[in-house]
Protein backbone atom coordinates (compact mmCIF):
# COMPACT_ATOMS: atom_id res chain seq x y z
CA UNK A 1 0.00 0.00 0.00
CA UNK A 2 1.88 3.01 -1.11
CA UNK A 3 -0.71 5.39 -0.66
CA UNK A 4 -0.61 8.44 0.61
CA UNK A 5 2.40 9.76 -0.50
CA UNK A 6 3.55 11.60 2.28
CA UNK A 7 3.48 14.87 0.32
CA UNK A 8 -0.56 14.01 0.52
CA UNK A 9 -0.03 13.18 3.83
CA UNK A 10 1.72 16.70 4.69
CA UNK A 11 -0.49 19.32 2.91
CA UNK A 12 -2.69 18.43 0.82
CA UNK A 13 -5.90 17.49 2.55
CA UNK A 14 -8.44 15.50 0.81
CA UNK A 15 -5.58 13.75 -1.54
CA UNK A 16 -6.24 10.77 0.39
CA UNK A 17 -9.74 10.15 -0.56
CA UNK A 18 -9.25 11.93 -4.24
CA UNK A 19 -7.09 9.11 -5.00
CA UNK A 20 -10.44 6.67 -4.36
CA UNK A 21 -13.03 9.09 -5.48
CA UNK A 22 -11.90 10.93 -7.96
CA UNK A 23 -10.58 7.35 -9.83
CA UNK A 24 -13.87 5.97 -9.23
CA UNK A 25 -15.87 8.63 -10.68
CA UNK A 26 -13.57 9.35 -13.42
CA UNK A 27 -13.25 5.67 -14.37
CA UNK A 28 -16.74 5.47 -14.72
CA UNK A 29 -17.52 8.50 -16.75
CA UNK A 30 -14.52 7.03 -18.65
CA UNK A 31 -16.10 4.02 -19.81
CA UNK A 32 -19.12 5.78 -21.60
CA UNK A 33 -16.12 7.86 -23.80
CA UNK A 34 -13.68 6.29 -26.52
CA UNK A 35 -11.23 7.20 -24.12
CA UNK A 36 -8.85 4.52 -23.43
CA UNK A 37 -6.40 6.44 -22.12
CA UNK A 38 -7.98 8.24 -19.50
CA UNK A 39 -9.73 4.84 -18.17
CA UNK A 40 -5.67 2.95 -17.99
CA UNK A 41 -4.98 6.56 -15.87
CA UNK A 42 -8.10 5.91 -13.86
CA UNK A 43 -6.90 2.32 -13.08
CA UNK A 44 -2.99 3.08 -12.57
CA UNK A 45 -4.78 5.79 -10.22
CA UNK A 46 -2.72 8.86 -12.17
CA UNK A 47 -5.98 10.96 -11.57
CA UNK A 48 -5.94 11.20 -7.97
CA UNK A 49 -3.13 13.57 -8.78
CA UNK A 50 -3.17 14.60 -12.19
CA UNK A 51 -6.37 15.56 -13.74
CA UNK A 52 -6.70 16.54 -17.80
CA UNK A 53 -6.85 20.24 -17.95
CA UNK A 54 -6.18 21.41 -14.46
CA UNK A 55 -3.41 21.24 -11.88
CA UNK A 56 -4.53 18.94 -9.05
CA UNK A 57 -1.51 17.43 -7.20
CA UNK A 58 0.60 17.38 -9.90
CA UNK A 59 0.50 19.39 -13.33
CA UNK A 60 -2.26 18.64 -15.94
CA UNK A 61 -1.81 16.06 -18.29
CA UNK A 62 -3.06 18.70 -21.54
CA UNK A 63 0.53 20.51 -20.21
CA UNK A 64 2.93 17.97 -19.92
CA UNK A 65 1.60 17.11 -23.46
CA UNK A 66 2.34 20.56 -24.48
CA UNK A 67 5.59 20.57 -22.94
CA UNK A 68 7.11 16.75 -24.63
CA UNK A 69 4.98 16.71 -27.90
CA UNK A 70 7.55 17.72 -30.16
CA UNK A 71 11.05 16.06 -28.41
CA UNK A 72 12.16 13.04 -29.94
CA UNK A 73 11.56 10.22 -27.82
CA UNK A 74 9.47 11.87 -25.50
CA UNK A 75 7.00 9.10 -25.18
CA UNK A 76 10.16 6.71 -24.05
CA UNK A 77 11.31 9.51 -21.50
CA UNK A 78 7.75 9.92 -20.08
CA UNK A 79 6.98 6.19 -19.46
CA UNK A 80 10.55 6.35 -17.90
CA UNK A 81 9.57 9.21 -15.51
CA UNK A 82 6.18 7.36 -14.96
CA UNK A 83 8.06 4.51 -13.06
CA UNK A 84 10.76 5.99 -11.45
CA UNK A 85 9.14 9.39 -10.39
CA UNK A 86 9.83 13.50 -10.97
CA UNK A 87 11.31 15.87 -9.31
CA UNK A 88 11.38 19.92 -9.72
CA UNK A 89 10.32 19.79 -12.98
CA UNK A 90 7.10 21.51 -12.76
CA UNK A 91 7.07 22.73 -9.05
CA UNK A 92 8.12 21.88 -5.22
CA UNK A 93 6.21 18.63 -5.19
CA UNK A 94 7.88 15.24 -6.49
CA UNK A 95 5.58 12.76 -8.21
CA UNK A 96 6.49 9.41 -6.41
CA UNK A 97 7.84 6.65 -8.60
CA UNK A 98 5.48 3.94 -9.83
CA UNK A 99 6.87 0.52 -9.51
CA UNK A 100 4.00 -1.41 -10.48
CA UNK A 101 3.25 0.20 -13.60
CA UNK A 102 4.55 -2.51 -16.38
CA UNK A 103 6.16 -0.58 -18.76
CA UNK A 104 3.93 -1.40 -21.17
CA UNK A 105 1.15 0.61 -19.36
CA UNK A 106 3.40 3.38 -19.10
CA UNK A 107 4.18 3.31 -22.61
CA UNK A 108 0.56 3.89 -23.24
CA UNK A 109 0.11 6.35 -20.80
CA UNK A 110 2.79 8.02 -22.72
CA UNK A 111 1.40 7.81 -25.92
CA UNK A 112 -2.37 8.99 -24.69
CA UNK A 113 -0.48 11.68 -22.51
CA UNK A 114 1.17 13.47 -25.65
CA UNK A 115 -2.02 12.75 -28.06
CA UNK A 116 -3.66 15.62 -25.67
CA UNK A 117 -1.17 18.16 -27.07
CA UNK A 118 -3.31 21.06 -28.74
CA UNK A 119 -1.72 21.85 -32.27
C1 LIG B 1 0.93 11.24 -5.62
C2 LIG B 1 0.59 12.09 -6.75
C3 LIG B 1 0.88 11.56 -8.15
C4 LIG B 1 0.50 10.38 -8.73
C5 LIG B 1 -0.27 9.22 -8.10
C6 LIG B 1 0.94 10.44 -10.11
N1 LIG B 1 1.59 11.63 -10.35
FE1 LIG B 1 2.47 12.19 -12.10
N2 LIG B 1 3.21 13.84 -11.21
C7 LIG B 1 2.91 14.26 -9.92
C8 LIG B 1 3.65 15.48 -9.65
C9 LIG B 1 3.60 16.27 -8.35
C10 LIG B 1 4.39 15.78 -10.82
C11 LIG B 1 5.39 16.93 -11.04
C12 LIG B 1 6.77 16.45 -10.67
C13 LIG B 1 7.88 17.43 -10.97
O1 LIG B 1 7.72 18.63 -10.75
O2 LIG B 1 8.95 16.97 -11.44
C14 LIG B 1 4.08 14.73 -11.79
C15 LIG B 1 4.62 14.67 -13.06
C16 LIG B 1 4.22 13.76 -14.04
C17 LIG B 1 4.70 13.75 -15.40
C18 LIG B 1 5.70 14.75 -16.03
C19 LIG B 1 7.11 14.36 -15.66
C20 LIG B 1 8.16 15.29 -16.22
O3 LIG B 1 9.33 14.92 -16.14
O4 LIG B 1 7.85 16.38 -16.72
C21 LIG B 1 4.06 12.72 -16.03
C22 LIG B 1 4.21 12.28 -17.49
C23 LIG B 1 3.20 12.08 -15.06
N3 LIG B 1 3.34 12.74 -13.84
C24 LIG B 1 2.38 11.01 -15.32
C25 LIG B 1 1.73 10.28 -14.33
C26 LIG B 1 1.03 9.05 -14.60
C27 LIG B 1 0.81 8.43 -15.96
C28 LIG B 1 0.57 8.58 -13.39
C29 LIG B 1 -0.16 7.29 -13.09
C30 LIG B 1 0.62 6.08 -13.39
C31 LIG B 1 0.98 9.55 -12.39
N4 LIG B 1 1.67 10.56 -12.99
C32 LIG B 1 0.70 9.45 -11.03
C33 LIG B 1 2.10 13.60 -9.02
C34 LIG B 1 1.58 12.34 -9.18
Amino acid sequence: MKYPHPTCRAGLAGCFFGVFTLVTVNVAMAAGTASGGLALAGQRQCLGCHQVETRRVGPPFQAIAQRFHEQPGAADHLARVMRQGSSGQWGAIPMPAQPRLSDADALRLAHWILSLAKE
